[in-house]
């Protein structure tokens, strides 16, 4: 994915550009570099490794320069070296490019780069960028005519940005399929990936749309059409988050802190019951068949969402992973397609709905992150309102799409008339006391699952149980033990355990089971057949659960038992719990818990 900032104008722009790559680490940091004008040459430093560490090495912040861009790298093309860090420059050093995305035809224009005695230094695609600007240069000597000539010859995607010692006070930069926005301060220009590149210095920000290009300096910029090369006067965004919510807050990852966030993310997005949902409520009734995307998560989320448009709604809506929709959806104008996305970015998801707006479905998302590129590009979009998430595994966001998606269902029953007023202001009830509740769960049961972490940190191999819509929870938090912790977690239908699994348990395999509350009797008699089918073969389970202590002495290896509360919201108190249980198991591993091996928080590559 990568991050891309870049500042034009301050005296010093060295440390703007250290805060733009930190604060973007979460889609990229496998290494990091930037190129800055001094004296109308450029320097480029870049290492392999994470920012903070870069800039101490190589002294970055004592080099002065007023126009500069940087690049913090999550690989796709070439290995973790120094060769493949961005930026990249052309061989008489006039060009310096950083890139986000993938050139897929990168291949035959290198070839044909190469013939004419350019010479490359990395594998990547994007090197070729620096030497296609070069070569257009010699022949236009105009740095944007030599801009747009590359722009219209190079294809897949990308968010790019160069400075060139011939026009050295200028940033370019472009779009197409990857995140990219400028900041627009009195006397300073900013690039960056999102707003957190530039959210300390201007919250004044323009979104570029696909297949538009930029020029800034220090009092000016111009956004224009790649093709047209008309000028495009754009909007100006107001961000509406501050920098002090992106900060850690005392809390030692941003893991934990939106951990805990939750019950205030949780209360905003229940405000949305009263304003906010009744255009996509219309969409769901006017659709005849829906599919719920997402991806990762929020693939997880819309598992959950299934479940609970058939329990409250009596609808079934197949939940697809976005990167498996083209092959399985067949939709045409009378279909919905929904999807949740935290970034709103995520390349698997946007893709599916592009798809399905070209085939002529409606199209509708809930989203955290206002001007992302899903959320532009829907015909109805719900902002979520959960605040910046930094950490890659996501927390808070999931918890407030399956929130969100609860009162969607809720509304569309009632529209439908399957539950009745009193019906929806029972379950109404339920969700607004949940806040109260995982803010209870997070005090009071903490402690114990830190200690419970602990203790089992060295199993290697869990197995997550659950029936019904304790199934999607027992998925997405296998997934948190798998992201953060590295631990092989698989979840699965606690009824699907005796049809081949249960081959596996013994010593080293160790079971969570989400157990349902015993008012749902169908639902927790069928979980408890599960568990004493492992315990027959002396399994170890980790009973996740509502009934009162002592009860289910002989059937736990060991226990969690929660509060007593409404089956609508018991699933999601259980979400926090194997939340906190991989965040745990992670710090008591050392694992990189806010920057996991491999990962990135926002995947705008295919
Ligand atoms: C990446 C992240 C996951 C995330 C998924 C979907 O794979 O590592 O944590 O769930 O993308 O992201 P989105 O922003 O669309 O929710």
């Amino acid at each position: 994915m990568c991050g891309i900032s870049g500042a034009v104008g301050l005296k010093n722009i060295s440390q703007v550009l250290f805060e733009g790559i930190r604060n973007l680490e979460y889609r990229g940091y496998d290494s990091c570099g930037v190129a800055l004008m001094n004296k109308k040459r450029i320097v480029i430093k870049k290492d392999i490794g994470g920012v903070e560490e870069f800039y101490r090495k190589h002294n970055v912040l004592q080099m002065e320069s007023k126009t500069g861009i940087a690049h913090t790298r999550w690989a796709t093309h070439g290995k973790v070296t120094l060769e493949n860090t961005h930026p990249f420059t052309s061989n008489e050093k006039n060009f310096a490019v950083v890139h986000n995305g993938i050139i897929s035809n990168y291949r035959p224009l290198r070839d044909q780069l190469k013939k004419e005695g350019y010479k490359f230094f990395s594998e990547t695609d994007t090197e070729i960028l620096a030497h296609l600007l070069e070569k257009f240069y010699k022949s236009s000597r105009n740095v944007e005519k030599a801009f747009i000539k590359m722009l219209n010859i190079i294809e897949g995607t990308f968010a790019l940005a160069f400075i060139s010692s011939h026009l050295p006070d200028h940033i370019f930069c472009a779009k197409r399929e990857s995140p990219l926005m400028l900041g627009i301060g009195d006397e300073v220009k900013f690039i960056g990936s999102d707003f957190n590149a530039f959210i300390d210095h201007t919250k004044n920000a323009v979104i570029l749309d696909d297949g538009e290009y930029a020029i800034l300096s220090r009092d000016a910029y111009v956004v224009k059409n790649i093709l047209s090369k008309d000028e495009v006067i754009k909007p100006i965004t107001k961000i509406e988050w501050d920098s002090e919510t992106t900060k850690k807050g005392g809390y030692p990852h941003y893991m934990l802190k939106e951990i805990y966030e939750q019950p205030q993310t949780i209360s905003t997005a229940l405000d949305l019951e009263a304003s906010g949902l009744d255009d996509i409520v219309d969409l769901f009734v006017e659709s005849e068949n829906v599919y719920l995307l997402g991806v990762g998560t929020t693939f997880y989320v819309a598992k959950y969402a299934k479940y609970i448009f058939s329990k409250i709604a009596k609808e079934f809506f197949p939940s697809i992973s976005s990167d498996e929709f083209l092959a399985l959806a067949n939709v045409d104008k009378r279909s919905l397609v929904f999807s949740a996305s935290q970034s709103g970015e995520t390349y698997d998801t946007l893709s599916a709905l592009k798809h399905a707006k070209s085939k002529g479905a409606r199209t509708g998302a809930v989203v955290n992150v206002m001007g992302s590129s899903i959320a532009r590009l829907v015909d109805k979009v719900v902002l979520q309102g959960s605040g910046p998430e930094i950490c890659v595994i996501s927390t808070k966001a999931a918890l407030s799409q399956m929130v969100i998606l609860t009162l969607i269902a809720m509304k569309l029953a009632l529209k439908k008339k399957v539950i009745t007023r009193k019906v929806y202001n029972t379950h109404l009830r339920a969700l607004r006391e949940l806040p109260e509740i995982i803010e209870g769960v997070l005090n009071e049961r903490s402690g114990f699952i830190h200690r419970l972490a602990n203790k089992y940190s060295s199993s290697r191999n869990w197995l997550y149980l659950g029936r019904g819509i304790y199934y999607p929870i027992a998925l997405e938090s296998a997934l948190k033990m798998k992201e953060v912790a590295y631990v092989h977690a698989e979840g699965m239908p606690g009824g699907f355990l005796k049809h081949g699994t249960l081959a596996m348990i013994d010593d080293d395999i160790f079971s969570i089971v989400f157990v349902p509350p015993p008012e749902d009797k169908a639902l927790y008699e069928a979980t408890m057949h599960c568990i004493e089918e492992i315990r027959a073969r002396s399994g170890f389970v980790l009973g996740i659960h509502f009934t009162q202590q002592g009860k289910n002495q002989d059937l736990y290896s060991e226990e969690l038992i929660l509060p007593k509360v409404p089956s609508l919201t018991a699933p999601l108190i259980q979400l926090v719990i194997g939340q906190l249980f991989a965040y745990f198991t992670a710090t008591s591993l050392k694992r990189n818990v806010d920057k996991p091996r491999s990962l990135a928080k926002s995947v705008t590559v295919a």
